[in-house]
């Protein structure tokens, strides 16, 4: 993890900060010399999580198992954070579930668990924070998804909810920019080893299909995605606030475009 990031003496909150992208993010604040508190349901994921960032050389590591669905629960995790680590400089929200399973198939209350995680837990934490949050001057990130920005069949709950959350992301850039907290969401293309792609693209193959689809030709790494969200937290990205930041090698381009584009690969006269 690069070091040209300076996070020492600044705290970190990382809802989902227990497995793959988001605890990719908690490593990358670490390895920068931050303090970071994470929460997820697993209290087992929580303790080797806390292990992992105090390993990549956090300046203190903790957490708490919550559920963000739960109010309280999330408002007592903000409280633990506050009496170990004080004001929170950087608040990451990236707890979220997915399964594909297209429109006709998914019941009333698969629906709600993935809106009920994203969308209200998403509310649960911001509103949860806000108290704690460093005014002026604190970083909020939630972490969205492609299906936010482009509609892709198998996912219309996730579509629904990270479109959503993307909408909480700029009311608040509104409601919060006065008090001088930045809010603004990070997009992560398809990234490699984590559940979210292991859910969507099970094949053998299929990392590699999808790899093809990107521009870049490539799927991404966990410290893409942290990379950018130091950057959002830091002095330079002072004034960007309530963007939506796709770090997906172009992936969110495709679609129509590419469809049309392919058919006019035929008249490239280079060939
Ligand atoms: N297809 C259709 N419906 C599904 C499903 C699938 N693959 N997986 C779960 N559901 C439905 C369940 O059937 C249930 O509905 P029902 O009561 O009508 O049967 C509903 O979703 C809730 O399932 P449950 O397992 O009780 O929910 P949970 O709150 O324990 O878990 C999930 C939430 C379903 C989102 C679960 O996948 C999860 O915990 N995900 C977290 C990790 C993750 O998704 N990571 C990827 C990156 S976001
Ligand atoms: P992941 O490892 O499953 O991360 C999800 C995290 O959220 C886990 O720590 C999980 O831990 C926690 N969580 C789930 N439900 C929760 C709840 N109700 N309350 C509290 N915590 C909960 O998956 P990932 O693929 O790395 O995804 C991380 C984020 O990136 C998600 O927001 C996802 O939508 C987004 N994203 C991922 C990709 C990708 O390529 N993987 C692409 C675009 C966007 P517990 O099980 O312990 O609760």
């Amino acid at each position: 993890m690069s070091m040209s990031f300076d996070f020492a003496g600044k705290t970190v909150f990382i809802s989902g900060g227990t497995s793959g992208i988001n605890l990719g993010i908690a490593q990358g604040f670490a390895a920068a010399g931050a303090k970071v508190f994470v929460i997820s349901r697993s209290q087992d994921k929580v303790d080797a999580a806390v292990s992992s960032i105090l390993a990549a050389g956090a300046e203190g590591a903790d957490g708490r198992s919550t559920d963000v669905r739960d109010h309280d629960t999330v408002k007592s995790a903000f409280q633990a954070c506050a009496e170990r680590f004080g004001e929170i400089d950087v608040l990451i929200s990236g707890a979220a579930g997915n399964f594909p399973a297209m429109a006709n198939q998914i019941s009333s209350n698969g629906f709600r668990s993935v809106l009920e995680i994203d969308v209200l837990g998403t509310h649960h934490v911001m509103t949860a924070a806000y108290p704690h949050l460093k005014k002026p001057g604190a970083s909020v990130i939630n972490i969205s998804a492609p299906q936010a920005l482009v509609p892709m069949a198998a996912q219309i709950h996730v579509c629904a909810a990270k479109a959503g959350v993307d909408m909480i992301t700029k009311v608040l850039a509104l409601e919060w920019g006065p008090e001088g907290i930045r809010i603004n969401s990070v997009i992560p293309g398809p990234i490699e080893n984590t559940e979210g792609m292991r859910r969507l693209a099970p094949g053998e193959d299929d990392m590699d299909r999808v790899s093809n689809s990107v521009p870049l030709r490539r799927n991404g790494q966990a410290e893409d995605i942290a990379h950018m969200c130091m950057f959002l937290s830091s002095e330079q990205a002072s004034y960007v606030n309530g963007t939506i930041v796709p770090v997906d090698g172009g992936w969110y381009l495709g679609g129509v475009g590419n469809a049309i584009g392919d058919m006019l690969k035929a008249f490239d006269t280079a060939k």
